[in-house]
């Protein structure tokens, strides 16, 4: 069984970057298609309490959402879903990609969650008991990509937020994105994936570089050095499949988070068409 429990990251300055893109992303595509199907591929729990004692122990929201909340730097569209849960003004709960989701898409469109983790879903089941029309499912979210593909309407967007416990992942990311698009070459896919030391990240954008998989548009914020000693992320990277918008706006959107963290940072965005391939790794 796999251990990884977002409530220990609730709030990181990863969350705050990914769920920025992800308000915005949505209402893009709220805005161009009259009704939409959206997968959560790794759903979570919903919401997360950053008073929980897990929370506490680690204290990384302190740096991302804490930070952002307190110096009013959170994007608009973020800022607004956030203020709803917290209208005592005190930031407590944050809300995560499946409730923003929730929260965003319309009576009409389909949302469909998925989490494989018997705690998380439990906890994922609670938090959405009065969502109607929301269909909660746990099993593997990597499969799913695929299955999902296309849906019935074929408008849509498929949110993919693994916790990369196991390395191999960022590859098999990367295929069940290559597998899906095959099925459905105009569906919108968000990936968001961490920047550590290790690097695993370079192996999923170069497999996806060199698929037949075109149009994906990344960003990237990128620490100087890590929040707290011990930290072992240094960015946040998400890379997102037929992006409803030109490049200038997700441009605008990493340059605000990047330009408001606590510390140091840079913000990069870039077409993955663009990349080269350097002959000596086979990388990008
Ligand atoms: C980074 S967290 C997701 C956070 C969530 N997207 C959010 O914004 O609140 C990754 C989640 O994936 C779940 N998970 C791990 N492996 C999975 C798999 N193969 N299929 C579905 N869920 C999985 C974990 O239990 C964890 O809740």
């Amino acid at each position: 069984m796999l251990s990884y429990q977002h409530i220990y990251h609730a709030g990181n300055f990863a969350d705050v970057h990914k769920h920025a893109i992800l308000v915005e992303l949505l209402k893009a595509l709220k805005a161009k298609n009259p009704k939409l199907a959206v997968l959560d591929t790794h759903a979570g729990r919903g919401t997360y309490d950053l008073r929980s004692e897990e929370a506490q122990k680690t204290s990384e929201y302190t740096s991302g959402a804490q930070h952002f909340w307190e110096n009013d730097g959170l994007p608009e569209g973020l800022k607004e879903i956030v203020s709803g849960f917290n209208p005592e003004g005190d930031l407590n709960i944050w809300p995560g990609s499946s409730m923003i989701a929730r929260k965003i898409l319309r009576p009409g469109d389909k949302l469909t969650c998925i989490e494989r983790h018997p705690g998380e879903f439990a906890e994922l089941q609670k938090t959405m008991s009065d969502a109607h029309g929301v269909d909660l499912q746990q099993k593997d979210g990597f499969q799913s990509i695929v299955d999902f593909s296309p849906p019935p309407l074929r408008k849509g967007l498929v949110i993919i937020d693994p916790s990369y416990e196991i390395k191999t992942e960022y590859v098999q990311t990367a295929k069940q994105v290559h597998l899906a698009w095959k099925k459905w070459s105009q569906g919108v896919f968000l990936i968001w994936y961490p920047l550590l030391e290790a690097q695993g990240h370079v192996q999923l954008l170069t497999h996806l570089r060199k698929s037949e998989v075109k149009d994906v548009l990344v960003s990237e914020v990128r620490l100087d050095k890590a929040p707290t000693e011990g930290y072992r992320m240094f960015g946040s990277g998400i890379a997102i499949v037929n992006p409803p918008w030109p490049i200038n706006v997700l441009d605008d959107l990493t340059n605000h988070i990047a330009d408001r963290m606590p510390q140091k940072a840079h913000s990069d965005v870039y077409w993955l068409d663009n990349q080269p391939i350097n002959p000596e790794t086979g990388t990008i």
